[in-house]
């Protein structure tokens, strides 16, 4: 009896080890500069494969769309909300027999769609002819027009069953992770990756020559956000004092809000310790530029022509394995020009009392790779990658 039931342990684990397979989808991602939006592609039937625009969002629960851009609703079937699926779509409702759901819009009022199923097909090599098909995909049609370039908004919250890379990694039962490389113009592509091992191809990183990557652990992932815990802020290696309880809530991952939001106190401290620093090193302030209140004129030197490397670095140190690691912004990330010799921290006052005292935005991850790890509930962070001589738009 023992030896049987050792067996059957013994069989299962074999099983559920092989059964994760390592395949990993790369997905495009594009940038739509005016707004500063992240959007990639996926076709969806309806009845012919149509390709829609979605934004990447961190803190949608569920993917929609207007589907109003579809050619016809036939194809999709209409969850039912005594169905399984509806049932487990937390906050879902009903209307007469279908079943709704009430969507955040990041990019204006909430809206309600109902709960569709498709087919839907997305490229596994940034838009190469290697597809891949989902037959099954759960999503919202909502009547709403979103501003172009997008028509939908693609969910990549880490709660619930039903975020794109969830659906994703469990049809093809590989490991429940993505990650994100977000390119920093339109003239090239950045790339979402879903599942996988540990081993993105952007030269000169491959697997034998991996990208290094810095962990630290998400917390609260059922709250629907990411969110990781910084313990302090740095300028030019030195600590800003800061009153400790201020980073208490801790610093959310956010792929819509275009530069970090700072409660007032975080950021006045950051805005003083840098502007110190860049004046010394012979930058002269001068009046911000909405939405930056901290603005610099660079001197008739022009030393700061595309990475700016010449500012000071700004660090944000966050728990690792064994003590704080450190999360480093170079001038890529750190300043944005907005004329020919004017400069501005890149960095955004979010009020005296925000919902979290940090929102990491995009400008601060272009050209880095993010990878959100739900197995672990940890995110790795990369080095810039433009610290290496390379980019998002760099891939093999
Ligand atoms: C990995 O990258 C290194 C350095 O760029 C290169 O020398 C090596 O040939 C690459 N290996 C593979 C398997 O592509
Ligand atoms: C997403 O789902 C989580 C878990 O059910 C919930 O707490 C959160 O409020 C939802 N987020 C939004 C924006 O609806």
């Amino acid at each position: 009896m023992g030896g049987l039931t050792h067996l059957i342990v013994f069989v299962s684990m074999f099983v559920s080890i092989t059964l994760i397979s390592e395949a990993q989808y790369r997905l495009p991602i594009m940038i739509y500069e005016p707004s500063k939006q992240y959007y990639t592609s996926i076709s969806l039937r309806s009845p012919n494969m149509y390709s829609v625009t979605f934004l990447l969002d961190l803190g949608t629960n569920l993917t929609w769309l207007d589907c109003r851009e579809l050619e016809s609703l036939s194809s999709l079937r209409f969850i039912t909300c005594q169905s399984s699926t509806c049932k487990s779509i937390p906050g879902s409702g009903c209307d007469r027999k279908s079943c709704l759901y009430l969507q955040p819009n990041p990019l204006g009022k909430r809206v309600t769609g109902r709960v569709v199923q498709g087919a839907a097909t997305f490229s596994t090599k940034d838009g190469g002819r290697q597809l891949v098909s989902l037959p099954r995909f759960t999503f919202s049609c909502a009547n709403q027009l979103l501003p172009l370039p997008v028509s939908g908004v693609l969910s990549l919250s880490p709660a619930g069953e039903f975020s794109f890379w969830r659906q994703v990694t469990t049809a093809f039962n590989v490991a429940p992770k993505f990650a994100l490389c977000l390119p920093s113009s339109i003239f090239g592509i950045g790339h979402f990756y879903v599942g996988g091992v540990n081993s993105y191809n952007i030269p000169p990183f491959n697997a034998s020559n991996p990208l290094p990557m810095t962990l630290t652990p998400l917390k609260n992932i059922d709250s629907g956000k990411y969110i990781i815990s910084p313990t302090s802020i740095y300028v030019a290696g030195i600590p800003l004092s800061l009153k400790p309880s201020l980073l208490d809530g801790g610093a959310k991952i956010s792929t819509v809000v275009p530069y970090t939001l700072l409660q007032t106190d975080i950021y006045n401290a950051l805005a003083s310790a840098f502007t110190r620093k860049a004046t010394k090193m012979g930058m002269s302030k001068v009046p911000g530029t909405a939405p930056f209140k901290t603005c610099f004129d660079e001197g008739g030197s022009g030393r700061n022509i595309e990475e700016f490397m010449n500012v000071p670095v700004i660090e944000i140190g966050l728990p690792g394995r064994a003590g704080e690691v450190k999360w480093r912004f170079h001038g890529a990330n750190t300043v944005v020009r907005v004329s020919e010799t004017v400069i501005c921290l890149a960095f955004v006052d979010g009020g005296k009392k925000p919902i979290e005292p940090m929102v990491i935005g995009t400008h601060q991850f272009q050209d880095y790779m993010i990878e959100f790890d739900l197995s672990t509930s940890r995110m790795a962070i990369s080095d810039s990658l433009l610290s290496h001589k390379t980019s998002c738009f760099n891939t093999i």
